[in-house]
């Protein structure tokens, strides 16, 4: 398995059956010397340096109906909700003062906010805050609309392609999704200009270490300037209420792999991760993270964005979410930094 790993990192690509097999079969050994090369790599191009995002969650109305969201629209326990223009410049206020330099608007896919709409809201930020990058996670949409939103000011892209598997895809969401439109989204969002980021969940139902395999090699096809990935995890509310959750060394597995694969990418230790286990967001680093995304959204609003059951921080200030998390990396030998935090040049 080490020289599996070798191959790995002096190639950063292996092929879909030696991916398989690493992931399937890696010991707590090999995991442990994998991670020292994981880490030994983020070191090398982010030093002991994290860096956050402020995440502002505008809406949660969404006309999805993905089998394991707690905010799809067949949820009617699901409050719903979705900031103002205002609410969102004032959230961005807040979090400029505390620091952050990214701020992340994460949505449904609320067809309240139209391209008209959107595009206003990117170019108010813009000119209030020239230093800082506009980073944007509000689904599928046209061409046209991801062009309209660059041009506005926006910087970056969140959109997880989910699964690269069209039959896993087709298990997750419902029939008039699939995986081809979504990684379509991702290469136009490229093609209009911006940083993209993609990403899956680990220990989705039906998920098998082959289908991980096709994410990497999906990944390494798209070339990401971020990758997030985080344990599914499930919500009572949905029709994956039953299923076991991922687990935290498969996703710190992967966290590491990705790391030797793309070694200057940005990596959160997501939000997902540090719900299934108290420390999972610093053992996420530990792996290879080198990025934050600590809740900018207003306090009223924080319970309704449940993706899935016991999401943390949904009860705690901006202020003192930052903090927590300031000292949590403080005390693994990190600091966050205040900064836009881009992908570094290799
Ligand atoms: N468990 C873990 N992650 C989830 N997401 C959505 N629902 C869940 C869940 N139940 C992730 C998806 C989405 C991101 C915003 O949150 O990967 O892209």
């Amino acid at each position: 398995m080490r020289q599996l790993i070798d191959k790995l990192k002096a190639n950063r690509v292996l092929s879909e059956d030696e991916f398989t097999e690493l992931i399937e079969k890696a010991s707590e050994e090999d995991r442990e010397y994998l991670f020292s090369q994981s880490r030994e790599l983020a070191g090398k191009y982010y030093g002991n340096g994290i860096y956050t995002r402020g995440l502002i969650e505008i809406s949660n109305y969404c006309k999805n109906d993905c089998y394991y969201c707690g905010i799809r629209k067949s949820n009617e326990k699901a409050s719903r909700y979705r900031l103002t223009e205002e609410e969102i410049l004032s959230c961005c206020e807040v979090g400029y003062e505390l620091g952050f330099r990214t701020f992340v608007m994460q949505g449904g896919e609320d067809g309240y906010y139209t391209d008209d709409r959107m595009a206003h809201i990117i170019s108010r930020i813009r000119s209030a805050y020239p230093d800082c990058a506009i980073t944007l996670s509000l689904g599928e949409r046209s061409k046209e609309s991801y062009q309209r939103f660059f041009d506005a000011g926006a910087n970056r892209y969140l959109l997880r392609h989910e699964t690269a598997d069209e039959a896993h895809y087709k298990a997750l969401h419902p029939q008039n999704l699939s995986a081809a439109h979504r990684k379509q989204c991702l290469f136009w969002l490229k093609e209009a200009g911006f940083q993209v980021g993609s990403g899956f969940m680990v220990g989705s139902p039906g998920q098998t270490a082959r289908h991980l395999a096709k994410d990497l090699l999906f990944l390494k096809e798209l070339g990401p300037q971020m990758v997030g990935i985080g344990p599914f995890i499930r919500h009572q509310d949905t029709p994956f209420a039953k299923y076991e959750s991922g687990s935290m060394e498969q996703t710190l597995l992967m966290i590491g792999i990705l790391r030797l694969m793309f070694p200057n990418i940005l990596i959160p230790a997501t939000t997902a991760l540090g719900t299934i286990h108290p420390f999972g967001r610093e053992k996420g680093v530990l792996a290879g993270a080198n990025v934050v995304m600590p809740n900018l959204s207003p306090l009223d609003v924080r319970k309704k964005y449940m993706l899935y059951d016991n999401k943390i921080s949904s009860g705690v200030e901006a202020a003192e979410g930052l903090a927590d998390l300031e000292q949590r990396m403080e005390e693994i030998g990190y600091h966050l930094l205040v900064d836009r935090g881009d992908c570094k040049k290799e």
